[in-house]
């Protein structure tokens, strides 16, 4: 069922229209040009029936002021007389299709419905193109961990529900990518997804980029602008750090969630919305519901499915494979072969704590696929602050073994630790003693006073 806004001056004809159309559709009248750009202002429509010649504001003006305000809507101009200059003139200035009066039922039917097919492949395509660009940084979702198997079984069964959906989850975690899928598995995927950062956008602008404004709202609204709830009709509004809002704006999206129904800042009619909500967020938000920086029914409408992408270091089993994966991704976009990771590099992956998650990940490759020759990720030129984890990882992880003797313990820990640090070198003394902080001739003294032979860092066989 399609929403048509017929403008006609002639009430017979409305009346005509209303017959011929309303088992189909949902049609609406107005009597002049002006009434219909009225009409047209506060709703949403998907074709105008324009008649072309009318009192006051002629159907070809309004056509044209269609096209400015860039409604999205088809045109079908309607005229007396094949009169072929002002037809010619009609479909240059973007009508879709036109009519001569008097019409059959099935030639009207006919002709809006050729229209309508046409208004629908336009809205997909260009949903498509939005979607296919947001495609381009994005790729796949990859895991391994029954976590997040677990949140991606819940999100598909939520997926073709008009339920809301609540993600939850560090920073870098996944949250935009899994709203994404989301939006991807439901019905309402061949239109848009529209994502506002809620963080990102300065309260006093976030009013009118939810809701849209009206010409003369403010100052500086010099022109009618449409809202991204109006963008994202028929298909999914991601709210993301919804967590950020203030209480105020909290009220007009509860409002909004309740009643459907959206208002243009400055403008007094309701517009009617079919919009699904996804929101996120990397605050604890009960919490801000407990200390009141966070509405609670608003959370309560929000919450009806909620998901927690767990921190990367909770589901260490994901990490090698979102390196593999973004190793190859990176490689394919800078047109180079992919870098391998050494085995130590996986190794300080396996004990670093990631607190930048799966974004932190994804730069860290970035920039070694950008900056290294290659064929290998080597440790030495891992950040400081991962090396560092590490080492003090190792430690503890030897210290743990409990020695009766305390100088027969330090002496086992010592050992280890220098061993790994070489093996991690690749025997080489001088990277070994910047990882282990010591002096080269101190870690020589060392290796000489323990009696570590270069087999046991895996050295054995490189000078045969
Ligand atoms: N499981 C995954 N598989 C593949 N790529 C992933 C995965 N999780 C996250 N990414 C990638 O990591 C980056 C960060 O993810 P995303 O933007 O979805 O995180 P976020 O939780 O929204 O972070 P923030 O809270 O900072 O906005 C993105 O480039 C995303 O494509
Ligand atoms: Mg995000």
């Amino acid at each position: 069922m399609a929403r048509i806004l017929a403008i006609d001056d002639e009430s017979s004809i409305l009346e005509s229209y209303k017959i011929a159309l309303e088992d189909l559709h949902d049609v609406t009248m107005a009597e002049d040009g002006d009434a219909g750009l009225k009409t047209l202002d506060s709703g949403l429509y998907d074709l105008v029936l324009l008649d072309i010649s009318m009192p006051g504001r002629s159907g070809l003006d309004v056509l044209k002021e269609i096209r400015r305000q860039e409604y999205d809507c088809a045109v079908i101009m309607v005229t007396v007389h094949k009169d072929v200059e002002t037809v010619v003139e009609a479909i240059k200035a973007g009508a879709d299709d036109y009519m001569t009066k008097p019409f059959k039922v099935t030639d009207l039917r006919h002709t809006i419905e050729l229209s309508l097919k046409m208004i629908d492949l336009e809205r997909k395509n260009r949903s498509l193109r939005a979607s296919l660009k947001a495609t381009e940084h994005r790729g796949e979702i990859i895991y391994a961990s029954e976590s997040m198997a677990l949140v991606f079984e819940s999100l598909k069964k939520a997926a073709p529900t008009d339920s809301s959906v609540l993600i939850t989850g560090e920073s870098g975690t996944g949250k935009e990518l899994a709203a994404q899928f989301v939006h991807e598995h439901s019905r309402r995927a061949e239109f848009p997804l529209i994502t506002v950062n809620c963080a990102a956008i300065p309260e006093t602008l976030l009013e009118s980029e939810l809701f849209g404004h009206e010409k003369g709202a403010f100052s500086g609204a010099t022109e009618r602008k449409t809202g991204k709830f109006e963008l994202a009709n028929r298909g999914t509004i991601f709210l993301d750090e919804i967590g950020a809002l203030s209480l105020e704006l909290q009220s007009k999206l509860l409002r909004t969630l309740e009643t459907k129904v959206i208002e243009r800042v400055g403008g007094n009619k309701p517009i009617h919305l079919d919009v699904r909500w996804i929101a996120a967020t990397n605050r604890d938000l009960s919490r801000s519901v407990e200390n009141g920086e966070f509405r609670n029914d608003l959370f309560f409408r929000l919450n009806v499915i909620a998901v927690n992408l767990p921190p990367l270091q909770e589901r260490r089993e994901d990490i090698s494979l979102l390196a593999d994966h973004f190793l190859q991704q990176f490689a394919e976009e800078l047109k180079k072969p992919a870098l391998r990771l050494s085995n130590e590099v996986q190794e300080v992956f396996e004990v670093y704590d990631w607190p930048g998650n799966v974004r932190e990940l994804r730069n860290l490759i970035e920039r070694h696929t950008v900056l290294e020759p290659g064929p290998e990720v080597s440790v030495e030129s891992l950040p400081d602050h991962m090396l560092d984890a590490y080492r003090k990882e190792i430690g503890v992880a030897i210290t743990d073994v409990t020695k009766s003797r305390y100088k027969e313990a330090i002496e086992e820990f010592r050992r280890a630790f220098i061993v790994r640090a070489m093996r991690i070198a690749k025997g080489n003394q001088i990277r070994a003693a910047s990882i282990l902080g010591l002096h080269r001739n101190t870690l020589s003294h060392h290796l000489r006073a323990l009696k570590i032979l270069p087999e046991e860092y895996g050295q054995g066989d490189v000078s045969k």
